[in-house]
């Protein structure tokens, strides 16, 4: 792709405001506050979530799932609270199994939300029915049925997923997939729930429940993607090719085992490969990177440093071709905005790959200007000091003036 095209897509105005008439929307779904919350060391207290919540509100997000209601009651408080809170501005969603205690305790967690959904969920794939569920075909088609319909009763904005849909025999998962249509789902989620599939194979899924569930069209087929293999993200984005419409995601990617498709991943590449995805998202992107450390300090769970978008290291430089290649025209080595994400501004480090165009520009902004010797003898005692410590700070920069040229 040419830098011209690179830099067409990342333009503001296609993004938040005005994506160009006529494309597609991909829902963002995220789960952060329950499929996250699920991850070991990741549980929040309600005053977490509910600023956590507004945050997601903030950033655009369509739904929310804020908890599974009947799992605990601190879990129905938050989830109730956060209906109230925030339910006039974006959807609010419960989870429940397709039990009625489970599905009546959603159902009064999102009274309050203008704005509400209740998602239900039973297990379809042949190793759940053996031996978690105990329960055949039939019966598991009756309760997905009950359970849509039970819900539906208090709700108009209703989920079903089949867990396990991944590894479901495809002519089931069609029969399954249209019987929950006809009970009253508006959206149906396709979980790759142990983060077992393929782009390949995931996209194939999508593609004939679209061939051959004859009332698919009225409903939203969505994704919901586990990392087992380090593919949430590519799964999410195969479906979105073959059609899916909302996509459910964590902020960090946080979530059960290897954690769920991340969010800002999902965003900006849908947004930076506008050319070929060619649908957009409602998120405000310059805040994801604020949300992604509010996480961080909310669960105390830290991203790594190369994690993309959001890692310290996603805009960083240090090596002096890419560096030289920044500073002459930002295209050559980034193919998204730094501030399009949150940052301010791109991150030229400082370590022993970096060459003199950065470290002058670097002198110059820290105040200094140094005659062509002086200059030279600076950047020879900051090569030495690079070899020994993994990255020169400002600091450092300013020390090694100071002892050749004197404090100034
Ligand atoms: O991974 C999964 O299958 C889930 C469902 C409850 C949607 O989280
Ligand atoms: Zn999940």
């Amino acid at each position: 792709m040419s830098a011209e095209s690179t830099a067409e897509s990342n333009s503001a105005e296609d993004n938040v405001a005005g994506e160009p008439a006529g494309s597609d929307v991909v829902r963002i779904f995220d789960t952060t506050l329950r499929d996250g919350e699920q991850s070991p060391g990741c549980s929040m207290n309600t005053a977490e979530k509910l600023e956590v919540a507004k945050a997601l509100v903030d950033l655009g997000v369509d739904v929310i799932e804020a908890g599974f209601p009947i799992a605990s009651p601190g879990d129905f408080e938050a989830v109730q609270k956060i209906a109230q809170k925030f339910g006039d501005q974006t959807t609010i969603c419960g989870l429940a199994r397709c039990r009625p205690e489970d599905i009546d305790r959603a159902a009064e967690a999102v009274r309050d939300a203008e704005l509400k959904r209740i998602h239900v969920f039973l297990a379809t794939s042949a190793i759940h029915r053996e031996f978690k569920l105990k329960m055949d075909k039939d019966e598991i088609v009756r309760r997905a049925v009950e359970g849509v319909q039970r819900a539906k009763e208090s709700c108009e904005d209703i989920e079903f997923s089949p867990e396990d849909a991944a590894r479901t025999e495809l002519d089931f998962l069609c029969e399954v997939v249209e019987k929950a249509i006809d009970a009253g789902a508006t959206t149906v989620n396709i979980p790759d729930t142990v983060g077992y599939a393929t782009p390949a194979q995931y996209r194939q899924v999508i593609e004939t429940l679209r061939q051959r569930v004859p009332n698919i069209e009225r409903a939203i087929i969505s994704t919901h993607c586990h990392n087992d293999l380090g593919l949430a993200v590519a799964n999410s984005l195969a479906a979105v090719e073959a059609g899916a419409r909302q996509i459910e995601c964590t902020v960090n990617g946080i979530g059960e085992r290897a954690g769920n498709a991340a969010l800002e991943e999902i965003v900006m590449a849908i947004r930076t490969r506008f050319d070929h995805y060619g649908v957009r998202t409602n998120i405000d992107t310059p805040k994801l990177c604020s949300i992604s450390r509010l996480v961080c300090t909310v669960t105390g769970q830290s991203v790594q440093r190369n994690k993309a978008i959001v890692g310290r290291n996603a805009f960083a430089h240090e090596a002096g071709i890419h560096q030289h290649g920044i500073l002459q025209e930002r295209s050559t080595y980034e193919i998204m905005r730094a501030e399009d994400v949150g940052y301010v501004g791109t991150n030229l480090v400082l370590g022993k790959h970096s060459g003199r165009h950065a470290f002058r520009d670097r002198v110059a902004a820290l105040g200094h200007s140094l005659d062509p010797g002086a200059f030279e003898q600076v950047f020879a005692d900051f090569i030495t000091l690079a070899d020994k410590k993994k990255e020169v700070y400002d600091s450092d920069i300013v020390a090694l003036i100071e002892d050749r040229i004197g404090v100034v």
